[in-house]
């Protein structure tokens, strides 16, 4: 990456700008997604702390009385546009959500680390705005709605929804979809089809069940008490992200002068929860079916990005795993999002193999924390290449680098921009 490439990344996020959010991409995703808000974010920051302020603050903003974070906030204007949308959830009927109408589901948690790495790229514009003392209470609800309505016996959280993983079609939820016998009765609309190819995208008998949970979900006003409620899931990376937002709570608490030890306690007995979900005959961790009590026995991009937990005992088993075939580290592009020899592996289709680059991010940034320098720089050249060589697009074939999905990806463009700008600093540049 260099000036002309950092002005390329710096352009898309200003046309997905919406004056206090990022789209995703203009068509495919054309309101604010939850995760996607704090990796951008995570980019923002180099460009302008002050908008990367405002986009944490729009997503928080749209917080529910139960403290959830929804997984989108709809722009009403563009119901027809992305399915399903404001006029599937009605969101303005259910009890304790905000005045904007959003989705009744939520996304991994991954805002308080980027709250806290906006904080520190400006600490000045930072203390002035009184981001922190504004963000704090927002997250610590957001984590207690996690602890207090998301967590099962296990001590993990869960997700009620593929989309609440943001890995869609991952492989780990084929099993626990075929066990719900129901499918969406009403009409499927695929607006997504006109901004990517069907093959890169879930298949319509994914989105049958996607409806059907969703429509369900909404249907008992997203009051996580409906007991017969058929899919109820441990996911390795959410869990991961809650974990390492949990720790970023510590240094947020410690900045504000609040206490530290309620996030320090929590956060390493969520690391020590996860490890029930250690597979180590696969050498990474993977989902389980909470309602079944059965794991989900699949190596994917989510089973290693517990690389992000501190004090973890198994660093070095899954070092192994993602240098070896099943990852390719250092000979695949970037990271895949599935096993390149599973039978199971697509090559383009969104989460069941494409590389993704949050993952690869959230792999860079371990690895950087954990000294495996080389490993994270190339990882950071990579994303710096594949992104500005294919114009951002949302993810690439993990064998050949060609791009999948859609093209001018925000997160795409924000976390190239902020590797680059690491590498920059050590004076690597790409
Ligand atoms: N990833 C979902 C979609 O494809 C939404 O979160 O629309």
């Amino acid at each position: 990456m260099n000036d002309l490439a950092i002005a390329a990344a710096t352009r898309v996020l200003a046309e997905n700008w919406r004056g206090t959010y990022t789209v995703p991409a203009a068509g495919l995703y054309p309101h604010q997604w939850s995760w996607d808000s704090g990796f951008i974010a995570i980019g923002l920051r180099h460009i302008s702390p002050r908008r990367a302020q405002q986009e944490l603050d729009s997503i928080l903003s749209a917080q529910w009385d139960d403290g959830r974070l929804p997984q989108i906030v709809f722009n009403p204007r563009l119901d027809v546009q992305y399915s399903p949308g404001p006029s599937f959830w009605h969101s303005e009927r259910i009890p304790g959500s905000p005045v904007v109408p959003t989705s009744g589901l939520i996304q991994p948690p991954n805002h308080a680390l980027a709250v806290l790495l906006v904080h520190e790229a400006d600490p000045e514009t930072s203390a002035r705005r009184r981001f922190l003392e504004r963000a704090y209470p927002a997250l610590r609800a957001w984590h207690d709605y996690l602890a207090d309505r998301r967590t099962g016996a296990s001590g993990l959280v869960h997700v009620v929804h593929p989309w609440e993983s943001g890995m869609d079609n991952s492989p780990f939820w084929d099993g626990p979809l075929a066990r719900i016998g129901e499918s969406y009765e009403g009409d499927i609309p695929r607006p997504d089809l006109a901004h990517a190819d069907a093959s890169h995208r879930p298949s319509n008998a994914e989105y049958g069940k996607y409806l059907y949970l969703a429509a369900r979900y909404r249907d008992h006003d997203c009051d996580d008490r409906d007991d017969g409620y058929p899919f109820v899931l441990e996911d390795p990376a959410v869990n991961a992200l809650f974990i390492r937002s949990e720790w970023a709570m510590t240094r947020i608490a410690e900045l504000l002068g609040e206490d530290p030890q309620p996030h320090r306690s929590r956060a390493r007995a969520l690391g020590e929860s996860l490890d029930s979900l250690w597979d180590d005959q696969l050498g990474c961790y993977v989902a389980r079916d909470a309602i079944a009590g059965r794991h989900e026995r699949f190596r994917t991009v989510s089973g290693l990005l517990p690389l992000l937990v501190p004090e973890l005992p198994r660093t070095e088993r899954l070092l192994e795993t993602l240098h070896s075939p099943h990852f390719g580290l250092g000979s695949a592009a970037l990271v895949p999002s599935h096993d390149l020899t599973a039978p199971t592996f697509d090559s383009a289709r969104y989460w069941r193999g494409p590389s993704w680059f949050n993952t690869a991010w959230l792999i860079a940034e371990a690895l950087y924390e954990r000294g495996y320098d080389d490993a994270a720089r190339d990882l950071s050249s990579q994303m710096a290449d594949l992104g500005l060589g294919h114009d951002f697009p949302e993810y690439v074939d993990p064998h050949t680098g060609e791009p999948r999905g859609t093209m001018k990806f925000s997160w795409t463009a924000a976390l190239s921009l902020d590797l680059f700008e690491r590498l920059h600093r050590s004076g690597e540049t790409a």
